[in-house]
């Protein structure tokens, strides 16, 4: 089943649903093989709304005890990098972090300032590890350091939606990524 509401609005499709699930699977096998010593549940911490779909998609693809909780965050200003920065909309309803291995659930790392807070918010909560598991990443747009512990695409710096990815909260629900048509930004 495939959505055909979208398709007058889209350009190009930059990856294709069959292209995002194998990156799904490739990446549910890397995160079975870094945690298979462990012996705490995996906590994914989904930032909210763009990571929704991937999320559902990926955790059927991890193999070891798995709890999930959800972040949402939204970050102001331009030219300061601190966390001063970001605002919380909704904090995690997990308590004792000690308990878990954290790994944070995106949908496209940009400038890396909103990750970059919330990965330290989550080692001062107490939790031990705290990973990065991002499905697109634009390397270009870095403004903050970051490291990422697992990335499905590498993608130019250009907008992109779909599988999560909103324009106008629109485009979410489409299967693949795509760039839109620059008259939809018109409208
Ligand atoms: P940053 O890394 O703190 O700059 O923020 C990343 C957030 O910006 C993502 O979680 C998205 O919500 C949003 N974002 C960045 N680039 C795009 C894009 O190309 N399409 C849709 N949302 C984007
Ligand atoms: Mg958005």
């Amino acid at each position: 089943m495939s959505n055909t509401c979208y398709e007058a609005d889209v350009e190009k499709i930059l990856i294709s649903e069959e292209e995002i699930q194998s990156a799904v699977e490739r990446i549910g096998a890397e995160i079975n093989e870094t945690y298979k010593d462990s012996k705490k549940t995996l906590l994914l911490v989904g930032i909210l709304k763009g990571s929704v779909v991937f999320m559902a998609d990926l955790m059927k693809h991890i193999d070891r005890p798995t709890a999930i909780d959800f972040m949402q965050a939204s970050s102001y200003g331009t030219s300061t990098v601190s966390c001063g920065q970001v605002n919380l909309r909704l904090d995690l309803k997990t308590a004792d972090l000690e308990n878990y291995d954290v790994l944070v659930i995106e949908d496209i790392l940009d400038s890396g300032r909103t990750l970059s807070c919330i990965m330290s918010y989550l080692s001062a909560r107490g939790a031990k590890s705290v990973k990065l598991c991002t499905l697109l990443n634009k390397p270009e747009r870095r403004q903050v350091e970051i490291d990422v512990d697992f990335n499905g695409f590498n993608v130019p710096d250009e907008f992109v939606v779909g599988y999560g990815l909103d324009y106008d909260e629109k485009y979410r629900n489409m299967p693949y990524i795509g760039v839109l048509k620059p008259s939809v930004y018109e409208k």
